[in-house]
């Protein structure tokens, strides 16, 4: 029996990804075969098959940053993982296939009630936006924060979040997708045609206690004066040069050493090891939002797994607000 997988064969747009077959070989001693049911697709798998991020994978890879799937099979030395069991897993490459063999302490138990479509975006998007929030910038109900690219995966989901906190939000974004801004209780405020600085100067004079930045560069330069004494800016997105992450450190170095009050953080899902971080705390407290509908995912539309191209397509089109799912023909 074979299986299908997405590969990227060399750096490029979304047509150098093909699909070719593998044997379904049964799993070694220590793995876990997985049935994929969801795939989230994100701007990282983007950055990753450019080539943009300072670790890009090298090419032949699988994108596919996180996934949702049934355990199918078990090595003879895998203790704790039971065939059948729905579980997820943070794969930061190897997603966009029908089937993936991961070691068991990779495997993330979610509840079988919950739309696997919906968990993959918690796996990745709202992970993000719940430590960036509650573990990077520790943010209390009330606070005033801004939001740097609030329309995509991470940041509706950050919008969703510190709703749910809170907060008094500030979000930047394109004019288009400015209605789901406000629709969580944010204020817009449009890149294309507006100063942030200067928005945010005339709003918020005494400062703002923590920004939650997906873009670094010159929003950092720029943007750092808005924080009040003792706030946070929280540098989530990935630089897209070694150079760029050299920079990104210096600032790390330079930002904190200021005697002003403010601070500057980097948060990553792979610079900090799997475990480090209390990923397994904040997973279940995300399926536990989702399960009683405090979160909501925006799902702006499911592609079948092997249609990676056009789902990465369509978000490099820059008209998505939200996700983009991939999902197994029988969801
Ligand atoms: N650290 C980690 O572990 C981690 C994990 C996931 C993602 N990321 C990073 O987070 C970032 C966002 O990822 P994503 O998957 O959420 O992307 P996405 O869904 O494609 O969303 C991108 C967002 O960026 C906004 N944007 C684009 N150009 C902008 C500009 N010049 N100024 C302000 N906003 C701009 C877009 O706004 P409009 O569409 O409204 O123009 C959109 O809201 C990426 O850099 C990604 O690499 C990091």
């Amino acid at each position: 029996m074979n299986y299908k997988c997405v590969i990227v064969t060399e750096r490029g747009g979304p047509e150098v990804m093909q699909i070719v077959e593998n044997i379904l070989r049964p799993p070694t001693d220590k793995e876990v075969r997985v049935r994929v049911l969801a795939v989230p697709v994100c701007l990282p798998d983007v950055q990753a098959r450019y080539g943009q991020t300072p670790i890009a994978p090298k090419v032949p890879f699988v994108p596919g940053y996180a996934i949702v799937g049934d355990v199918e099979a078990i090595g003879d030395g895998v203790k704790t993982a039971v065939p059948g069991n729905r579980v997820a897993a943070l794969t930061v490459s190897g997603g966009y296939s029908e089937v993936i063999y991961l070691t068991e302490d990779k495997l993330i138990p979610v509840p079988a009630s919950l739309d696997p479509a919906e968990v993959s975006t918690l796996i990745l998007n709202y992970i993000v936006a719940y430590q960036t929030l509650h573990r990077s910038a520790k943010v209390k109900a009330g606070d005033k924060v801004l939001i740097i690219g609030a329309s995509g995966g991470v940041g509706t989901a950050l919008l969703q979040l510190g709703q749910l906190a809170g907060l008094k939000m500030y979000g930047i974004a394109s004019a288009s997708k400015h209605h789901i801004l406000t629709a969580y209780g944010a204020t817009p405020i449009d890149y294309h045609t507006q100063d942030f600085v200067e928005v945010m100067r005339q709003a918020e004079p005494d400062g703002l206690e923590a920004v939650i930045d997906g873009m670094g560069g010159d929003y950092l330069n720029r943007g750092f004066s808005l924080l009040n004494d003792g706030g946070v800016w929280v540098a989530y997105g990935n630089p897209l040069s070694f150079r760029g992450l050299l920079r990104l450190l210096g600032k790390l170095i330079w930002l904190n050493l200021l005697p002003n009050g403010k601070s500057l953080k980097l948060y990553g899902t792979t610079t900090s090891k799997f475990g480090k971080r209390p990923f397994l705390e904040d997973w279940p407290k995300l399926f536990n939002l989702l399960e009683t509908r405090q979160i909501d995912p925006i799902i702006m539309q499911k592609f079948p797994l092997l249609e990676a191209a056009q789902a990465n397509a369509l978000l490099e089109s820059g008209d998505v607000v939200g996700n983009v799912i991939l999902v197994a023909s029988e969801q």
